[in-house]
């Protein structure tokens, strides 16, 4: 079976610092494949490195087959890559279903498609169906002509979602997406999660501090410490590592 993403070797450092050390590990496709490990293991920087914010030192990332090492951002987000960041980004001026219909419209352009033409003040019928459709999924249908700029914490990540899934990602990639929230906020965002993933058959691959949340979600991970992996595998292999078990030692991941 072809891997989805496959990582080789990578390495990344800031100045003197090595914060990715030599990575190997693949995503197969449609797991959710979680990666956790303390602060500064250098998860939000292999995100980068992924999705091509960051450029990596040396090493290879292939994804369905294909070298993407030396590809922009911009272009692997058409590949496939959707991703969602730690801190939420939208429009904050736009409203909620103003932010979708421009990624649904962009995703549409760049297929090629006809979408009106630039002088239409209103979207055409079918982004607007589209749209709507997306927001009644994640709940936001309620709030679709609120600013995004004063959602709740919890709506601005499900807007988050909407506008990723707006683009028809292959892969998801979530760094943290339930940071700063509240645990029923956490419960909701993780059955966000889950539904996502059986709906749309997408790839998963995500970062996460809650182990409740992260063993509950994942078909497999991956432990990160100091810019390496120290196991990988399925949420019971993980757990019963004993290497993790020192990492981790008298942390949360005893109760998960
Ligand atoms: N842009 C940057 N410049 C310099 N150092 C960075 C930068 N980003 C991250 N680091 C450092 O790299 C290490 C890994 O950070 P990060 O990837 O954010 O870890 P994690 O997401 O696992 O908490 C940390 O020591 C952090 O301080
Ligand atoms: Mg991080």
């Amino acid at each position: 079976m072809t891997a989805l993403l496959d990582v080789a070797d990578l390495h990344k450092s800031y100045g003197a610092m090595k914060v990715l050390k030599g990575l190997d590990f693949d995503v197969r496709e449609r797991e959710t494949f979680a990666i956790i490990g303390p602060n500064g293991a250098g998860k939000t920087t292999l995100f980068k490195v992924l999705t091509g914010e960051a450029r990596q030192d040396s090493g290879k990332i292939r994804f369905r087959g294909r070298d993407i090492t030396a590809e922009p951002a911009f272009r692997r987000v058409h590949s496939g890559f959707g991703r969602t960041f730690q801190v939420a980004r939208v429009f904050p001026e736009l409203t909620v279903e103003e932010n979708v219909v421009v990624v649904i419209e962009a995703r549409l352009r760049a297929e090629g498609k006809r979408i009106g033409r630039w002088y239409d003040l209103r979207p055409a019928a079918a982004v607007r169906d589209e749209a709507h459709a997306l927001l009644a999924d994640l709940g936001l249908a309620q709030s679709s002509t609120i600013k995004a700029k004063f959602l709740s914490h919890g709506d601005k990540k499900r807007l988050e979602f909407a506008v990723m899934l707006g683009g028809r990602p292959s892969i998801l990639m979530l760094d943290e997406p339930t940071a700063g929230m509240s645990p029923s906020e956490r419960v909701a965002i993780t059955q966000l999660i889950r539904k996502i993933k059986t709906e749309r058959e997408v790839t998963v691959l995500m970062t996460e501090h809650d182990m409740g949340v992260i063993f509950g979600l994942s078909d497999r991970l991956m432990v990160m410490n100091y810019g390496q992996i120290i196991a990988i595998g399925t949420p019971e292999e993980v757990r019963a590592n004993k290497t993790v078990r020192d990492v981790y030692l008298g942390q949360e991941m005893y109760h998960a």
